[in-house]
């Protein structure tokens, strides 16, 4: 309702200044309009008390007042209630509004806050040769939808997919390969290959310490830039990509960058000099670390006592290179929230370094995920693969398509997008700090606040308009449900803002059941093709319109496809 409510502020505005000689900004007005929980009460209602200050009058007396002189076609009605100015919106405006979303298309929404600004998503970010399990599902889909949604508002954005693909395990990871395992077999299976061998390697390492000596000998090889070893961490890279690749086709994700830790081995020496030349490093047992204790942090490690780089030193690099690079207004980084102190340590180290741009660094925490009702067959230990997740999903739309729907066609395809697609809304349904516990029957329900319901209205829409097409601006609101699905239209650019400003794609996910909601509720209870007169039925029409322009648009933003037909 962001257009109303900023129409209904300059009104209330001008209103203020007629009677009172005050000027009262429309901004401040906006600020101080609420959405009463009961629509009774209004659509907008300014609690008067918070200008009594200002105007040195009761709350109920500017109210009064206010009422009184307020008469706009914007609104239906103004009320005074005990010191709360009522507003409601207009049929005729509501119409307006109406069109005026349809007119804007696939732009409604968007806005250009970002404009001329640059922002680096890091996320997704697997470690490589390790299996893309569910708890990976966060940062991917966190991460992309607060991509699209920053690009909505106008930013230009950069994502990277910062793999982890250097360290010790690598070592071990060639050892295992020339040891147990051969080429074909890895081509063949790819990932799960890698790591059964990698698994085996542990296994045996705890029966044979030497094999550790041996790990470690490569990776050092490596390092040095040995060609053989090159060769084989390349591959594994490979074999990797390719396969994380096929889980990001399934949710419509491209990255723009896969520079991963190993991209800053060159980078990071110059980092750690520079903490040396400002007396930032100390020696601890042999390890260089700075020192936290000031800001109530243990200390960061920088490097190894055999002189290795870490995990934070990576960071460090990495950030100040894509400074560089991209001159970000801002650099998001989506993990889970077990990384908050890895991300305030060296966001610190930044600080403290003199960097300038330390305050443009954020990072964006999530709960864990549990899964329960899922009984999937774990091939590597406790993690539940999110291939093997999506498979199951998919499989049991696919029965449900069959069964309820079977001469649907492209039936591979929408069972896609449908088993994948609930995952990802029940992932992104709720505060992403909260632990999520993940129950495959619930996500599945078409009659629940999931990803298939919305999908399903979503088509709903679609073959309305298969049928029949507004002719376009014609009618007005006639009954209550049309009112009401309109309002919930008029939120959107309010609720990207928020989504926006809070690091939140929940807050899109929960406006697309509001809009489901009052769009089945009006579905049930109008007649729309049936409409016997012209004006109503192509009002309706235009209705089914926006909400399949509003819903299309709102579920890409949180990485959902949108079928035409379910
Ligand atoms: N590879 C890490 C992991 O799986 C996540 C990396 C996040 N990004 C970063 N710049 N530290 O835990």
């Amino acid at each position: 309702m962001l257009i109303f409510k900023t129409k209904a502020a300059d009104i209330v505005s001008e209103a203020i200044k007629m009677l009172w000689e005050q000027d009262v900004p429309a901004h401040d007005v906006a600020d101080m309009l609420e959405y009463p929980p009961d629509p009774a009460m209004g659509d907008v209602a300014l609690p008067c008390f918070k200008l009594s200050r200002t105007l040195k009058k009761s709350p109920v007396m500017i109210s009064d007042a206010l009422s009184g002189a307020i008469a706009d076609p914007v609104f239906d009605k103004v009320e005074s209630v005990s010191g709360y100015l009522n507003l409601t919106a207009s049929s005729s405006f509501l119409k307006d509004a109406l069109f005026g979303i349809i007119e804007e298309g696939d732009r409604y929404g968007s806005s250009d806050v970002g404009k001329g600004k640059t922002v680096v998503f890091d996320y997704s970010s697997p470690n490589v040769c390790k299996p893309f399990h569910v708890g990976h599902l966060g940062s991917t889909v966190i991460g992309h939808s607060l991509k699209l949604i920053h690009e909505f508002g106008g930013y230009k954005c950069v994502g990277i997919n910062h793999l982890g693909d250097w360290g010790t395990q690598f070592g071990k990871q060639i050892v295992a390969f020339r040891k147990w395992g051969d080429r074909e077999t890895v081509e063949k299976i790819g990932i799960d290959e890698l790591v059964r061998l990698y698994v085996k390697f542990h296994n045996e390492a705890e029966k044979d310490p030497s094999l550790d000596d041996e790990a470690r000998a490569e990776f050092h090889k490596l390092e040095e830039g040995d060609p053989e070893n090159l060769a084989l961490w390349k591959w594994f890279l490979e074999v990797s990509i390719a396969e994380y690749k096929k889980t990001y086709r399934q949710l419509g994700i491209v990255f723009d960058s896969y520079k991963g830790e190993s991209f800053y081995t060159d980078k990071m020496p110059a980092q750690v000099q520079k903490l040396h030349d400002m007396g930032l490093l100390k020696l601890d047992n042999g390890a260089s670390i700075v020192d936290l204790d000031e800001y109530g942090m243990p200390p960061c490690l920088i490097l190894r006592s055999d002189g290795s780089t870490l995990y934070p030193t990576r960071d460090i690099a990495a950030a100040v290179y894509r400074k560089e690079t991209y001159d970000f207004d801002k650099c998001v980084y989506v993990t889970s929230a077990q990384q908050i102190l890895h991300f305030s340590q060296w966001f610190k180290v930044v600080e403290l370094m003199g960097y300038d741009w330390y305050d443009k660094l954020v990072h964006v925490p999530y709960g864990t995920v549990s899964i329960d009702g899922a009984k999937l067959a774990t091939r590597t230990g406790n993690v539940v693969l999110l291939k093997d997740l999506f498979k199951m999903s998919v499989d049991k739309v696919k029965d449900i398509i069959r069964e309820k729907n079977p001469d649907l066609q492209n039936v591979e395809e929408t069972s896609e997008a449908v088993g994948v697609g609930a995952i990802v809304f029940l992932y992104l349904s709720n505060n992403r700090i909260k632990d999520i516990n993940f129950n495959l029957e619930n996500a599945l329900s078409f009659d629940g606040n999931t990803g298939p319901y919305a999908q399903y209205t979503y088509a709903r829409t679609c073959s309305v308009l298969e049928k029949e097409k507004p002719v376009g601006a014609r009618g007005t609101v006639t009954v209550p449900e049309e009112a009401d699905v309109i309002k919930s239209l008029l939120k959107f650019p309010e609720k990207v803002a928020q989504a926006l400003d809070d690091y939140e794609p929940s807050v899109i996910t929960r406006f697309i059941i509001e809009v489901c909601a009052s769009f089945n509720r009006f579905y049930h209870s109008c007649q729309i093709l049936k409409a016997d007169d012209p004006d109503v039925k192509d009002f309706r029409l235009s209705l089914t319109q926006a909400v399949n322009n509003v819903l299309r648009t709102a579920l890409h933003l949180i990485c959902m496809k949108t079928p035409n037909k379910i």
